[in-house]
């Protein structure tokens, strides 16, 4: 690994190898991902504890931005409010139980309810009822207003929490937002947001990305641009992270390459590096590149100066529990949320969201995605598994995810039975299993 360069101390992202914790090396039941009493279990315990990210800051701007997200059977209204500030609410109306909002978003100055016009404020407040007087009991608006959610901001997103007694988000985050704030996800501009229906259980689409067993399998690619084999894994106390190298090659390949291969150069090109003018060998590319960008950011038009060497040519990849999936690289950021389905275990929706940042200046690498101003947000598509691509390695990576959830249901398997290098799956059960057994259950 090359030397890090810190060119700020005070904010850097930890490059350090965490201590590693004693997960143990016990199959992890299959009933985890089948179970309906276990999936019951999940949301008692850990859904409705959590923080979970409800949408992105920029996809409600103004005053009167609404958006409404699922999670489990609930539906969240998240609004932002003339104050400025987003607010989440139970979507759902004190007085027959319909649905507030029905469409995925839009704006209004009130959230009026579509079937009598019960009004509430951007605040959530009961403000108007017709023919109010006709309530013998009364219209008390202190019980009537919308039920509100403790909500928060953090690196661009609404987060909030079904746990009136959560403890506050930062501590949730723990030191997720020390070593990803360098990175100012706040000022990435979403381009892509698709959620697609997968035939699996969450947890098995979240294992399928913490883990690059698989990359020598179904990734062949891959193998000419990352290096599979020399990869950090963190374990922290709920959350985790790998530090993958990019820019080079795999150790599997077993040779010293002589020439760059074509990925790797095609790679190259795409940040402005001629790949026939590199006269040193394959392994130092990876290098190479790291130095060109610093010496370059100011034609790239990105400020690199909060990263180390590392964070401009890797992916340093996070696992914030339970359900966010980030490959973070320096000038773009891909985001998986997975979220269960409303009732079956063997099914889960996953959300595709690619973030760039803007440059400054110049045009290279984010020129790729969108003019000077900055790209529109995009359209949100919501499609069923199959029915469009995701790009090669995501389309790779979604193939097996329906058979391993059918193998899962077969009386003939038991459960994970998991690799050194898969022991972020570990991770991510023991921190399961601790909401499920109540160890988070005081945290306020
Ligand atoms: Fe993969």
């Amino acid at each position: 690994m090359v030397a890090i360069t810190r060119v700020k101390e005070s904010v850097y992202t930890p490059a350090e190898k965490a201590p590693e914790p004693n997960l143990g090396s016990e199959i992890i039941p299959k009933e985890r991902y089948i179970s309906k009493d276990f999936m019951q279990l999940e949301w008692d315990r850990m859904w409705t504890k959590v923080w979970l990210i409800g949408c992105r800051e920029q996809e409600i701007p103004e005053t009167g931005d609404y958006l409404t997200t699922e999670i489990g059977n609930e539906s969240l209204l998240i609004v932002r409010g003339e104050d400025g500030k987003a607010r989440t609410f139970y979507n759902v109306c004190n007085h027959r139980g319909n649905q507030v909002k029905f469409d995925e978003c839009g704006n209004s100055r009130t959230l009026q309810c579509a079937y009598h016009f019960w009004e509430y404020d951007l605040t959530g407040k009961l403000i108007s009822v017709p023919d109010e007087q006709d309530f013998t009991q009364g219209c008390p608006k202190d019980q009537l207003s919308l039920k509100a959610v403790k909500t928060d901001t953090w690196g661009g997103f609404v987060w909030f929490n079904l746990n009136p007694d959560a403890e506050p988000l930062m501590d949730y985050l723990g030191m997720v937002p020390q070593h990803l704030n360098p990175y100012h996800f706040e000022n990435m501009a979403m381009v892509m947001n698709v959620t697609v229906d997968w035939d699996c259980n969450w947890k098995t689409s979240v294992d399928a990305f913490n883990e690059v067993y698989h990359v020598q399998c179904i990734h062949p690619e891959l193998s000419y641009t990352i290096d599979d084999v020399d990869i950090q894994i963190d374990l922290y106390e709920r959350h985790n992270r790998y530090l993958v190298p990019f820019k080079t090659y795999s150790p599997r390949l077993g040779e010293d390459l002589q020439e760059v291969p074509e990925g790797l150069a095609d790679e190259l090109r795409a940040i402005g590096m001629n790949p026939d003018e590199f006269h040193g060998r394959v392994p130092e590319i990876r290098r190479a590149v790291q130095e060109y960008k610093r010496a370059n950011a100011e034609t790239i038009g990105i400020d690199y100066s909060e990263f180390n060497d590392d964070q401009l040519s890797d992916d340093y990849h996070y696992f914030i529990f339970p359900n966010i999936t980030m490959n973070v690289m320096a000038e773009s950021m891909m985001m998986f949320r997975q979220r269960p389905h409303e009732t079956d275990p063997n099914k889960m929706y996953y959300d595709v969201t690619m973030y760039v940042t803007v440059p400054k200046t110049g045009k290279a690498i984010a020129a790729n995605f969108m003019g000077d101003a900055g790209p529109p947000l995009p359209d949100h598509e919501h499609v069923k598994h199959g029915e469009r691509s995701l790009g090669l390695v995501l389309d790779q990576d979604s193939v097996n995810l329906p058979h391993v959830q059918k193998g899962m249901n077969s009386s003939a398997y038991k459960g994970l039975w998991i690799s050194g290098q898969e022991r972020r799956i570990r991770h991510m059960h023991k921190t399961l299993m601790d909401y499920i057994n109540g160890e988070y259950a005081n945290d306020a």
